[in-house]
């Protein structure tokens, strides 16, 4: 197994002087990679999926995206902690889904990596349909290695730091994007925010799926509502004229049938 320090934010020793930096990324070090993650990420540098850790690009309390450099460019880096808190803030739908993939007695790790496992999963099921999404290409315990989005090595920016100068272009990207996700990957997001769009070149990438519910779920309809509401009131404010009805219908919302939306 590689050692941590030559793996994990190689390019420090390089930054003699930026003290604080190196306290920082020694930070993260301490919070994110502990022996087990550690081992976890030894085993997919040795599978070749990457080579090194570069730098975090977020920094959560449920988990840490950093970017890492593979032979053949680089890779969104996902690593969940492992502790039972990350359950505390999810909806019970989700919780339920953990229970019964792990039992109920099963502990903290075990449930992590069945989510992390679910969001590898339904990541693959939204590339499937098309869905513009990071494509998964590693998962192991409480590690999920994805497609890098972003341009020359700069990770994109979440929609709400984005600088979108064809606002309209972009909703009816994401419409398409959401509208796919339902009719061709039945699930629902059920998580959508400016904070889980990032985007590459005016087009919306969407990310951060875990909690994805399918579309026959008896709450699925309620959850797309309620994305759909959040994102019409965000695209009114960039000035394009929409409502939460008509982002909703627009985005799947008519999968239901209409007596099903009374
Ligand atoms: N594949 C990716 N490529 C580039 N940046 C990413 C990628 N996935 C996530 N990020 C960055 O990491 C942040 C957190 O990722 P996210 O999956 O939303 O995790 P969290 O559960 O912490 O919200 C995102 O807002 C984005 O800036
Ligand atoms: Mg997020």
């Amino acid at each position: 197994m590689p050692r941590p320090e030559e793996v994990l934010f190689p390019t420090r020793k390089e930054r003699v002087g930026d003290r604080r930096k190196e306290r920082q990324h020694r930070k993260v070090v301490d919070e994110f990679f502990d022996h087990p993650t550690l081992l976890a990420i030894g085993k997919l540098v040795n599978r070749g999926e990457f080579r090194e850790v570069d730098f975090p690009i977020s920094t959560g309390k449920e988990g840490g995206v950093f970017r890492a450099t593979a032979a053949d460019g680089y890779r969104a880096v996902k690593i969940y902690r492992i502790h039972n808190a990350i359950f505390r803030h999810l909806p019970p739908y989700v919780v339920e889904w953990v229970r019964q993939e792990v039992g109920a007695t099963a502990n903290a790790a075990r449930m992590v990596f069945a989510w992390t496992r679910r969001e590898h999963t339904i990541l693959s099921r939204l590339v499937a349909a098309d869905v513009r999404v990071p494509r998964p290409t590693a998962c192991l315990r409480n590690v999920l290695v994805m497609e890098f989005i972003g341009e020359d090595g700069l990770p994109a920016p979440p929609l709400v730091e984005a600088v979108v100068e064809d606002p309209q272009a972009l909703y009816a990207d994401l419409v398409v994007q959401l509208r796919r996700m339902v009719a061709s990957a039945g699930l629902v997001h059920a998580d959508l925010s400016p904070y889980n769009v990032l985007v590459l070149r005016g087009s919306p990438v969407l990310i951060d799926v875990a909690q994805a519910i399918p579309v026959d779920h008896p709450q699925a309809r309620e959850l797309l509502e309620r994305d759909a509401a959040t994102f019409a009131r965000y695209f009114r404010k960039l000035g394009v004229d929409t409502s939460p009805e008509a982002f909703f219908a627009a985005s799947g919302g008519d999968h239901w049938a209409p007596e099903e939306a009374a």
